[in-house]
Parts: C-alpha cells; structure tokens; sequence
C-alpha cells in the first residue's frame, strides 16, 4: 500500500458507531457508560456519535449527558405524526435528544426496502428538523464487478437530496460510502478505492450544490469492515473525514483502540 501523511485540517475526525440491533437497551447502556469514563480527553480528538437502537435511546443520552458523546438514530421516519404504526418520527428523536439520524443504511435498503424515494423523504425530515443525515450509499458487488459503482453511487446521492435544495442545506451533511461488499465481511476495501468513490460523492454534491456549499457543510465517511488496525488508512482529512462502525463498536476494548488509533494516528502510516 502506498502511503503518504494526511494534510492536517484542524477538525477532529468523526467515528460513528452504529450499534444496529445487536445490543439489549440494558448492554446498550453498560457499554455506553463504559466509554463514556474511558474515552475521557480522548473525547477533544474524535467526534465521536453512538446509534442505539430506538429503545435504548433514551437511556443512552442520559448516560452520556454532559460528555462529548453524542447520541445519534438508525432510522427514521418521514412524517411528524400520524397513524405509522411501528415508526419513530424526527420529531420524536429531537426531543430524545438525537440531532443525527443515519439514513439509507444497505440493511434498511435491503429489510425495510427503503428505495432512493423513501429515503429522500427520510433525508428531508432529518434536514427539516435541523439534525444532520447519515446518508449511506454504496454499490452491491455485482455493480463493482460491471464497473457500475460511480454511476449507482452518484445516483444514490443525487435522488436521495433532490427534495433538499441548496437552501434547506444550512446543518451539516454527512454521506457515508459504505459498499454492500464490505459491510460485515471483515473485507474491507483498498483506501483508494474509499478514496475514489468520495471524490464520485463530491462531485455529485458539487453539481446539487456547488463547491462553497460543499466546502462549508459536507462531511464523507467510509464504512464497512473498519477496524482498530485498518481505520486510519481510511481518515483522510482532504476526502474522508471519518468512519462509520458496525462490528467493530459492539466491543469496548476494541472500539477504544480503534477511536485511539483515529485520535493518534500513526506518523508516516496516517493516510494513503
Ligand atoms: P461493519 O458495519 O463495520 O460491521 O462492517 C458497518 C455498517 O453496517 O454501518
């Protein structure tokens, strides 16, 4: 691998964990007051957002009110209020205190057959609210094989933001590349490969919005497969501006090490 030091921007990088329904509200909560007495002043050199699943939310903000862990969703719903039996709306989630909801994950493309639709009507209720989206993207293996990637990944980006015009873009955006391929594997993909594909991400921001909106308010993450010894081949200031974590935040131990190795990162081994 061909590595080169990061430029160093003076913002801390982002981790999210996203917990998905692996954890009991109960184990939810143990291991966020885990992390919120060990990660300590390592708090100032990582952003660092927790997603619990809805019912252990509000324990979880609790635990960690008053630390820099913030507490973020998996999903979300479009409407306000109303007769959805079984979903959580963005206003629900604020007053819970959650200002980041991810949107678009693959599973909720796959499970709950969100199609770039239902996800531009989720992106526009988390915007509305002032909360910021994780909005996920990310090509299935078949469409890496075809050479597809950068037109389905572009068109993800372009059809899930088309009902959020350049002024409702006034909180931060955050777009997470996560390939199918590489979620859950333990295969994650080549740095310049997560590289490229942000580089697909911003243009396709750039052309919806312009490269001053861009600049100001946009935030791209890698995620799939990222672990305590890959993560800071993928933080790269200029593109990458942090990671999304599924396995690999289930665990304290191993999440502590991997937001010490984002907050660290090795001289000479920072970024490609
Ligand atoms: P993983 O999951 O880190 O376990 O691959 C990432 C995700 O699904 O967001």
């Amino acid at each position: 691998m061909n590595h080169r030091r990061r430029p160093l921007s003076g913002k801390p990088p982002t981790v999210v964990a996203n917990w998905k329904m692996q954890m009991t509200p109960r184990e939810a909560l143990r291991l966020a007051r885990s992390l919120r007495t060990s990660v300590g002043r390592l708090s100032s050199a990582v952003r660092l957002i927790v997603c619990p699943s809805f019912p252990a939310i509000p324990g979880v903000v609790g635990v960690l009110e008053g630390s820099a862990i913030a507490v973020g969703a998996q999903d979300v719903f479009w409407a306000d209020r109303g007769a959805f039996t079984g979903q959580v709306s963005m206003l629900e989630l604020r007053e819970l205190g959650c200002r980041t909801v991810i949107v678009g994950h693959s599973e909720r493309r796959s499970i709950g057959r969100d199609d770039n639709d239902v996800v531009a009507r989720k992106v526009a209720a988390v915007i509305r609210h002032r909360a910021t989206p994780i909005l996920c993207v990310g090509e299935s293996l078949p469409e890496r094989r075809d050479g597809q990637q950068d037109r389905i990944v572009g068109s993800q980006v372009q059809r899930a933001l088309r009902a959020c015009p350049p002024p409702m873009l006034r909180q931060r955006l955050c777009i997470a590349y996560e390939p199918l391929w590489a979620i859950g594997t333990g295969n994650a993909i080549e740095p310049q490969q997560a590289i490229d594909m942000a580089k697909v991400i911003r243009q396709a921001l750039v052309d919806l919005y312009g490269m001053a909106v861009v600049r100001r308010s946009v935030d791209i993450l890698y995620g799939g497969s990222v672990n305590e010894k890959n993560v800071v081949d993928y933080v790269d200031r200029e593109m990458i501006s942090g990671v999304l974590v599924g396995g690999a935040s289930l665990r304290q131990r191993e999440f502590l090490a991997l937001i010490r190795a984002v907050a660290s990162p090795r001289p000479g081994k920072a970024a490609l």
